[in-house]
């Protein structure tokens, strides 16, 4: 479908050289600051630009793949050994704050507030010195308050709901190597541990700060908004931030007994909370007393993790989406440019690039750089081509008549733009990744709504599977730069079983079986690896019965091939994946062990499908990081 990509590889062969540039004032800015800390660490995972101290000889997989599994345990190949840190529940390190887990559910929330929260997934590691410390930045998606409270959600109240808002949103800790083991721990107490939840105050840059459409009682201003919640995947930048993406906030609003145009289109039902039940004892998250409050999530969260007291800000110049990740690659004139995903079903593929070039000095010289540029939607056309649609306000139709006063306005209700530019629907765009090549990576999860019936949209060329239960990786390269106004575009992979009945469930996977990719990360080598997030509603049934356990494989972007490289334990996602800039050391996440169909466990029966990492008779399933190394301390993958 896409011209010749080879082609073009030359031509964008330099493009990401630029990082190492921009990223050099980021390591004054730390060292000036006295924290001794390098900023290796923020390079190798964008784009893979960097080389890892090690073998850069030999072919890029050098593994043997495990096998498919249903167990309740971590699966990795021979010579490798995985370590659990961090799981839910464990302090993160605050100074004089150190509450044990209780494996029974019952801290309360204020010391949930000073523990990891639930559900990780998105995941930074920022290395100090070399490649033995560093912060481990990572996002807390969503709760199991089957699992947060002793008896789930009986008696639901008031304290319950705020050791759920506690066990939402960011965690920073300080982890390092023991030199004579090899074993990673955490640093407790540190200076740089911090919990940022879903009452944490956050301000807001960009064009939607002050906006009328952001303005509550509590925040007449409309520009300090508190907390972030469903931060899925995470990004980061080259001047040593972090950046957290807000995805189905709008399952934690109750909706008005009649949702506007606005409010439907955001998914706001009546009478309805996604289950969490936080609007019954905080009227914040009642739609219908504050109809403003939902505009103020759904957005990309910056946050400085070397400065603990420094307030998150939302990025409104990012677009408002039910945001998947976000992922920044760098022009070769340095602008900074940010690719998102929107995870819904039939929603788009966006960039942002940004007016100004980055400047050195770190944080303090480009507190505001993603708050000016353009944002673009993506359309994906038959014949392999494609275009970035600017939402500009006054361009086109995105204009006062059609419901746009201006870009506040514009980027409060992006769906909206990019449905009246005919941006292209897609099937829920996960993770986005960008290899050595510059070559742009995402991964579409599924969409069984896809051609469901007449009124939902039909298979297009990037989307091409109806019932599209198995998900697909979409990959394009910019025309000339990471700025480029279009693209040739293909697929990497469509995902699924050989051994499928249903023929379009087979895929065409050179390598190893796989469905629902969601989290994509390019290592230092500019290894792809491929992260699954089968629901548990989903797992072990129908097309993807014989498929196991989530799992993460890796793929060689030059051939294509993938391999299967571990299996998560019983009712898992695998979500997030960083790296020492050594390449010796994986971090990645085990999301939500033990989940149950219905995404709440029974706290009768909180054991019944998981009891990993603990398996304690009297523990609960945990969410928590895995290290992976090698044992004979070689670089992961090779
Ligand atoms: Fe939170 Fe799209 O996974
Ligand atoms: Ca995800
Ligand atoms: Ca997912």
């Amino acid at each position: 479908m896409a011209k010749d990509f080879e082609q073009m590889e030359n031509s964008n062969r330099s493009a990401n050289a630029s990082i190492h540039e921009v990223s050099d004032p980021a390591r004054r800015r730390l060292l000036s600051a006295g924290l001794g800390l390098g900023v290796t660490a923020l390079l190798a995972p964008l784009a893979g630009c960097s080389t890892p101290g090690g073998s850069t000889t030999g072919p890029l997989l050098g593994f043997k793949s495990v096998p498919i599994s249903s167990a309740d345990q971590v699966l990795v190949p021979e010579g490798y050994s995985v370590q659990v840190i961090a799981p839910w529940g464990e302090p993160v390190g605050l100074s004089g704050e150190n509450p044990a887990f209780k494996f029974d559910g019952s801290n309360s929330a204020a010391e949930q507030e000073a523990q990891l929260g639930m559900h990780h997934d998105g995941i930074h590691f920022f290395a100090q010195e070399g490649s033995g410390s560093g912060l481990l930045v990572m996002n807390h998606e969503y709760s199991d308050d089957g699992l947060l409270h002793p008896d789930g959600m009986a008696g639901w109240s008031a304290a319950k709901v705020k050791k759920a808002q506690a066990a939402h949103g960011v965690s920073v800790i300080e982890v390092q190597q023991d030199k004579a083991s090899g074993r990673w721990e955490m640093v407790r107490p540190s200076p740089w541990a911090r919990r940022i939840t879903a009452n944490t105050p956050m301000s807001v840059g960009g064009p939607a700060a002050g906006h009328a459409l952001l303005k509550t009682a509590a925040d007449p201003a409309g520009r300090k908004v508190l907390g972030t919640f469903n931060n899925c995947a995470s990004g980061i930048t080259p001047w040593g931030t972090y950046l957290t993406c807000e995805e189905n906030f709008i399952n934690y609003f109750k909706g008005p007994d009649q949702p506007d145009a606005h409010q439907t289109r955001w998914g706001l039902k009546k009478g309805e909370t996604g289950g969490y039940r936080w609007a019954e004892f905080d009227e914040r998250f009642d739609a219908a007393r504050h109809p403003n409050e939902p505009n103020r999530h759904g957005w990309v969260v910056e946050i400085d993790p070397f400065n603990p007291s420094a307030t998150p800000v939302k990025r409104s110049a990012l677009g408002r989406a039910a945001h998947e990740g976000a992922t920044v690659a760098v022009t070769r004139d340095g602008r900074a440019v940010v690719y998102m995903g929107e995870d819904s079903r039939f929603e788009y593929i966006y960039k942002f690039v940004s007016r100004d070039k980055i400047r050195p000095g770190g944080f303090a010289a480009n507190a505001e750089l993603l708050d000016h540029g353009t944002l673009f939607v993506a359309r994906f056309e038959a014949d392999g081509r494609g275009r970035w649609l600017p939402l500009t306000h006054g361009q086109g139709p995105l204009n006062a008549a059609n419901g746009f006063a201006d870009q506040g306005e514009l980027v409060v209700k992006t769906r909206q733009a990019s449905d009246l530019l005919g941006a292209t629907k897609m099937d829920r765009p996960e993770w986005i990744a960008v290899d050595r090549q510059g070559y742009v990576y995402c991964t579409l999860t599924n969409n069984s709504n896809r051609a469901a019936n007449d009124k939902q949209p039909g298979t297009d060329a990037a989307n091409p599977r109806a019932n599209n239960t198995m998900g697909h990786i979409i990959r394009w390269k910019e025309d000339g730069d990471f700025d480029g106004q279009g693209f040739a575009w293909t697929h990497f992979l469509l995902a699924g079983d050989p051994s499928n009945e249903r023929a379009e469930a087979r895929g065409n996977i050179k390598g190893d079986a796989l469905g629902c990719p969601d989290g994509l990360w390019v290592d230092g080598r500019g290894v792809l690896w491929i992260q699954t997030d089968m629901s548990t509603s989903a797992m072990g049934k129908g097309d993807l019965k014989n498929l196991g356990n989530n799992a993460m494989l890796a793929a060689d972007p030059a051939t294509g091939e993938v391999r299967r490289f571990l299996v998560g334990p019983a009712g898992c996602e695998i979500t997030g994946a960083t790296g020492t800039p050594d390449g010796r050391t994986m971090f990645i996440n085990i999301q939500h062990p033990g989940e149950s169909p219905s995404e709440r466990s029974d706290p009768k029966e909180p054991r019944k499908i998981s009891n990993w990492p603990d398996f304690r008779p009297d523990g609960r399933p945990r969410s928590a990081t895995l290290v992976i190394r090698k044992t004979d301390g070689g670089v992961i993958g090779s």
